[in-house]
């Protein structure tokens, strides 16, 4: 894999995250800065493997920084996750001569960047590109701060409705492996309680902490829950409180999508930006088969296998602010 890059590919793949545009416009101007070739993958790893694959100007990423989803589309594809789609993909790539890729995604895009660089050998460069922030080795996922102040800001409105009825409202936020999004939204509403996947739902210490704040006149209670809580969602959650707590008025809002579009925030763009730029440069100095992050405020290169295995710990510690913080 010594030989150097001509000619590079760029993709996005899994669920967009806000910031990915900005990402694609950093890698392709990049690319045509130090005089590489740049081509579009459309809908991910389906383009590879479809040859949907196109020519990318710089021009073709004007006005794009500032705008939420992807400008070359994201799917997620099994075919890819299987032999004979990841040789036609191979096959697609060489009919154009890329010889080396940059995948925007998360984990599962590098779990296939990785299995697809051992078999053919084409040096790829993964970006975290997730709302969810559930890749370890990086501080942050291009995504993950616009979607925490969509749900706070959302969370804000409801807690608006919430004072004025004396109300517990149960909001589910995005995160099906993972906590990150329920844990920052909840902290910075005041949530009394914040149910995650990385920890196991105790729903008896809700009801107990709830009849204590019930005893206390404090009818107004925000539980915010991630989708893949172990206990099921905020609709579990709320039909239990309902039928063990049948005076408290309980309302449920999944917060849903809207925690994946809208324009990416400044952080989110920043990021983006530095990471696109970064993964150029590595594909250039000859590194390969990396995903880029940030710690401590510093570029850092991570083995894709690294990505692949671990996922961030949420630590005690987290759960013991909100205790403390709510009570
Ligand atoms: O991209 C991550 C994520 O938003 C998760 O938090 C969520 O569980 C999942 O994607 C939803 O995926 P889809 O849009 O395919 O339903």
């Amino acid at each position: 894999m010594d030989k150097k890059v001509t000619k590079i590919g760029v993709l996005t793949s899994g669920g967009d995250a806000p910031g990915m545009n900005a990402a694609i416009r950093a890698v392709v101007r990049t690319g045509i800065y130090h005089g590489l070739e740049v081509f579009g993958i459309i809908r991910g790893y389906a383009g590879m493997v479809e040859g949907d694959i196109i020519k990318m100007e710089s021009k073709s990423v004007a006005n794009i920084i500032q705008r939420g989803g992807t400008i070359l589309k994201t799917s997620r594809c099994l075919e890819f996750f299987e032999k004979e789609g990841r040789i036609k993909a191979y096959e697609n790539l060489k009919k154009h001569g890329i010889d080396g890729l940059v995948i925007i995604g998360g984990d599962g895009s590098f779990r296939g960047a990785q299995i697809f660089t051992n078999e053919h050998e084409i040096p790829c460069i993964g970006l975290p590109g997730t709302i969810d922030k559930d890749i370890a080795g990086t501080d942050f996922t291009i995504g993950f701060d616009t979607a925490v102040n969509t749900a706070v800001e959302a969370i804000d409105k409801i807690r608006d409705t919430m004072d004025a009825h004396d109300r517990l409202f149960i909001i589910e936020v995005m995160g099906r492996d993972s906590g990150y999004i329920a844990l920052h939204s909840g902290i910075s509403t005041g949530a009394e309680n914040i149910l995650i996947p990385e920890r196991r739902t105790d729903i008896e210490a809700v009801i107990i902490a709830l009849t204590e704040k019930e005893r206390r006149q404090k009818l107004v209670n925000l539980i915010v829950v991630a989708e893949g809580d172990g206990f099921g969602g905020a609709d579990e959650v709320a039909k239990i409180i309902k039928e063990r707590m049948p005076s408290q008025e309980v309302r449920v809002c999944i917060l849903g999508h809207i925690q994946r579009g809208g324009a990416p925030s400044c952080f989110d763009r920043v990021i983006a930006s530095r990471m696109g730029y970064a993964a150029v440069e590595c594909l250039i100095d000859g590194r390969h088969n990396i995903f880029v992050g940030i710690l401590n405020n510093r570029m850092h290169y991570i083995p894709l296998t690294e990505a692949v295995k671990k996922k961030q710990r949420i630590s005690e510690e987290w759960m013991k602010i909100v205790r403390i913080l709510s009570s």
